[in-house]
């Protein structure tokens, strides 16, 4: 198979899509010579196959990065320097909004809307972290006179790195952005589903003039290179985004090889809480944009919403008068809003949950079926009077899909919203300051949004607690995660 292949796109795009893994600065074929299909969710056809990296890649790759972090031009690179190449980078990706937004869409399903809004917030989390390369400092540290102490805030080395499908380009930039700041080196590899937009973009690296090795993009099945990669001698870090079933297996895997460096960023099933003095409008604005924006593809999604009971039955009632005006679709179409799940396994899974809550007795209001006949559409589905023993209550669905419960007050709601094992995200909306900061105060969230959701800026970190994960990502957080600090001490005689 060869290395590219010309794709032409529904928009009338057409390019020329590069198929092999990027190490060393080159595209090449996997030494094993595997390749594996990837699908277009929206008609459920083959788009192209990709080269495969097995094991002997992922070996490949990680010494190519460790060349690179140990010799050639990178090492010798000012700080600042290396921010250049990063905003370079950024520029490039606005440059080419239109070709890798719309190779997104293709290859994930998501309205081109949305893939245009994740590179252009890509492009911003790179130039963000180009911002931040000359700015890593560490201290002078006074103990006692006769000693000169200082700390210094060095790479980790070779950063593997694994992203998920839902957000292809945006966690390529989240994951490359402070580690390349930081002076790390890359390997990263793609999810099985999404491979496409992360190798056009790879092309962009040598554009911006990245030394060869310092970034390794890899095509890849998960339990083959993402394993190897989390069991590799030589990766001092990895950084993980997906399942919280993955995130473990990978904590093991470092715990099992050379104790790597992790963080993860896993699953959730956030509380979005609507109380009585809200503004309902407004709030059922921010409930369709938590639950149904990515088309409910969000780890930080607000899947469980709890309306205080004095409103429940006009919020239910407007809350589906609104979510009918959600147009599912083509995502080439301008109008979609939802496309289609980004695979028949993630279709398959979220019908499961969506039969299950009709079986446990949750009553569904709107949806709770595919929608058409071809592609892995799914209608946007609410279900109310949904109690906590139900599994569409206690489990991440990662679809278009809703539940929905009443509660009475501030006590209340706390202890139900905290009783989950996840804790990466929570909203409360509310006029009153005082019970906006009492709830966010008293949830167990990374990050808690008051009379909003799904707000993600790049200077403000992201992450779970509880089972959601470890570490953090975006704002100057994430900096820490990438660098490991040294303390230096001279005796100037005063040790003796
Ligand atoms: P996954 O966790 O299997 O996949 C995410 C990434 O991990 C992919 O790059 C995959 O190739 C890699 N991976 C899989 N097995 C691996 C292994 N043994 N070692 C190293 N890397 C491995 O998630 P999947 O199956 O695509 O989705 C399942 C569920 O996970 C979803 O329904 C959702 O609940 C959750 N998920 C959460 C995401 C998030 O943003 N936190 C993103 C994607 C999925
Ligand atoms: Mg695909």
């Amino acid at each position: 198979m060869s290395l590219t292949q010309q794709i032409s796109l529904p928009n009338g795009v057409k390019y020329e899509q590069p198929l092999g893994l990027f190490i060393n600065g080159e595209f090449v074929k996997g030494v094993e010579g595997k390749t594996f299909e990837v699908h277009n969710p929206s008609d459920e056809k083959v788009i192209c196959s990709v080269h495969e990296a097995t094991e002997k890649d992922v070996d490949i790759a990680v010494k190519a990065a460790r060349a690179a972090f140990t010799g050639g031009e990178w090492p010798k690179l000012k700080p600042s320097q290396r921010g250049q190449l990063l905003c370079k980078l950024a520029d490039l990706f606005e440059e080419n909004v239109t070709k890798l937004s719309s190779v997104e869409s293709l290859d994930n399903g998501k309205a081109l809307a949305l893939s245009r809004t994740d590179v252009t917030m890509a492009a911003g989390c790179l130039r963000y972290y180009g911002g931040w390369a000359d700015k890593i400092h560490g201290k002078v540290v006074d103990t006692q006179p006769g000693t000169f102490n200082y700390t210094k805030h060095e790479p980790i080395g070779v950063c593997g790195q694994i992203i998920p499908w839902n957000f292809p380009l945006l966690m390529w930039a989240w994951k490359i952005g402070p580690a390349i700041a930081t002076g790390n080196v890359v390997v990263l590899k793609t999810a099985e589903q999404t491979p496409l937009s992360a190798l056009v973009a790879a092309e962009l690296i040598n554009e911006a003039g990245f030394p060869p090795g310092v970034i390794n993009i890899i095509s890849g099945i998960g339990r083959v290179a993402g394993a190897a990669l989390s069991n590799h001698m030589d990766v001092d870090k990895i950084a993980f985004t997906g399942s919280t079933l993955v995130g473990r297996t990978i904590l093991r895997a470092a715990a099992d090889s050379n104790l790597k460096k992790v963080t993860l960023e896993l699953g959730g099933k956030s509380p979005n809480i609507v109380f009585a003095d809200a503004d309902i409008e407004k709030a059922i604005e921010w409930a369709n944009i938590g639950i149904f924006f990515n088309h409910g593809q969000c780890c930080c999604a607000g899947s469980r919403i709890y309306v205080q009971e004095s409103i429940y039955d006009t919020f239910v009632e407007k809350f589906k008068e609104r979510i009918r005006k959600n147009v599912v679709g083509d995502p080439f179409h301008g109008d979609t809003f939802q496309g289609p799940q980004v695979s028949k396994l993630q279709f398959d899974r979220i019908m499961g949950y969506i039969e299950h809550g009709k079986e446990e007795g949750a009553v569904v209001e709107i949806g709770g079926k595919r929608f058409g006949d071809v592609g892995y559409f799914i209608e946007p589905t609410i279900f109310s009077n949904v109690t906590p023993d139900m599994k569409i209550m206690n489990e991440e669905i990662f679809g278009p899909v809703a539940s929905i419960a009443k509660f009475k007050d501030i006590d209340e709601i706390v202890e139900v919203g905290n009783a989950t094992n996840y804790g990466l995200a929570a909203a409360v909306h509310t006029k009153d300051l005082n019970t906006a900061i009492e709830v966010t105060n008293r949830l167990k969230a990374g990050t808690c949004w008051v009379n909003c959701y799904n707000m993600l800026n790049t200077a403000l970190p992201f992450g779970g607690f509880k089972e959601s994960g470890v570490g953090r990502e975006l704002g100057k957080a994430a900096l820490a995660n990438y660098t490991q600090v040294k303390t230096v001490q001279i005796n100037l005689g005063g040790l003796g």
